[in-house]
């Protein structure tokens, strides 16, 4: 198979407020699609963003506790997510796999096919940082690519921390350090980089980039392999 890039969109990225940023989407279209234009495959998984965070809100309220059922409802936000941004990328003209895969075993034969597939969760018990990791192993990339609503890694969580100390490089093992243990932590958003997908990144010798895609000229230098303004997160 040609080259293949792994990137996971967080799902806040795709949301402005409660409705869906067609200018975002639009725009990040653009660039998969230019970067599938030069040969490479694509995988995507997106995550659930606001749709996720209110169907869970609204299940816990009507008493749902067991937080397998919460994830449920989250799995089900992003593979909405993941339809909606591949019906977009196909209108402009990309060779996307029409159904959203479910595990990432189908992803990767779907890649075969396709120039780009697009998926949202798999199984409860972790978040779509992890799905993208899988995939990544699963279709033989190097580099998991995570854009998330943060410029960089940082030490502490830099919304409540003023300090908080960014890295344009570090470790796995020092992400680790920063993430904690691999747990899942219930559904929800929760920390930087799930610290599940970090494990299996470690595991497997899967570099990750972590940069703000909300600003996209970063993950198209990042997809170009240029230098990109993020934190990237090496083997050793
Ligand atoms: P996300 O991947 O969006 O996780 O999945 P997140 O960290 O909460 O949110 P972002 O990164 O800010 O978008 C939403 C929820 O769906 C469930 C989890 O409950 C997760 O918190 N989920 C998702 C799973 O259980 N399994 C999956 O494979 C994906």
């Amino acid at each position: 198979m040609s080259e293949v890039v792994i990137v996971a969109l967080g799902g806040s990225l795709m949301y402005d407020g409660g409705d869906i940023d067609q200018q975002w989407v639009e725009d990040a279209s653009k660039i998969i699609a230019q970067t599938a234009s030069a040969g490479t495959k694509i995988g995507i998984v997106i995550g659930g963003g606001h749709l996720a965070r209110e169907n869970i809100a609204t299940a816990r309220k009507s008493g749902v506790t067991d937080t397998f059922d919460l994830d449920l409802v989250g799995i089900a936000a992003t593979r909405y997510n993941a339809t909606a941004f591949a019906a977009a990328l196909k209108s402009t003209g990309v060779d996307v796999s029409e159904n959203v895969p479910e595990t990432t075993t189908d992803a990767t034969e779907s890649l075969q096919n396709h120039s780009v597939i697009v998926m949202g969760g798999t199984i409860p018990g972790h978040t779509t940082d992890a799905v993208s990791i899988n995939l990544a192993v699963d279709s033989g990339a190097k580099r998991c690519t995570i854009a998330t609503n943060v410029d960089f890694v940082y030490d502490k969580a830099p919304q409540i921390n003023p300090d908080a100390i960014p890295f344009e490089e570090m470790t796995l093992a020092e992400l680790q350090s920063i993430v904690g243990p691999p747990e899942h932590r219930g559904a929800g958003p929760n920390v930087v980089i799930d610290p599940i997908g970090v494990q299996i990144a470690i595991d497997n010798s899967i570099e990750l980039a972590l940069l703000n895609g909300r600003e996209l000229e970063r993950l198209a230098k990042c997809l170009a392999g240029e230098t990109f303004r993020g934190t990237i997160i090496g083997v050793n």
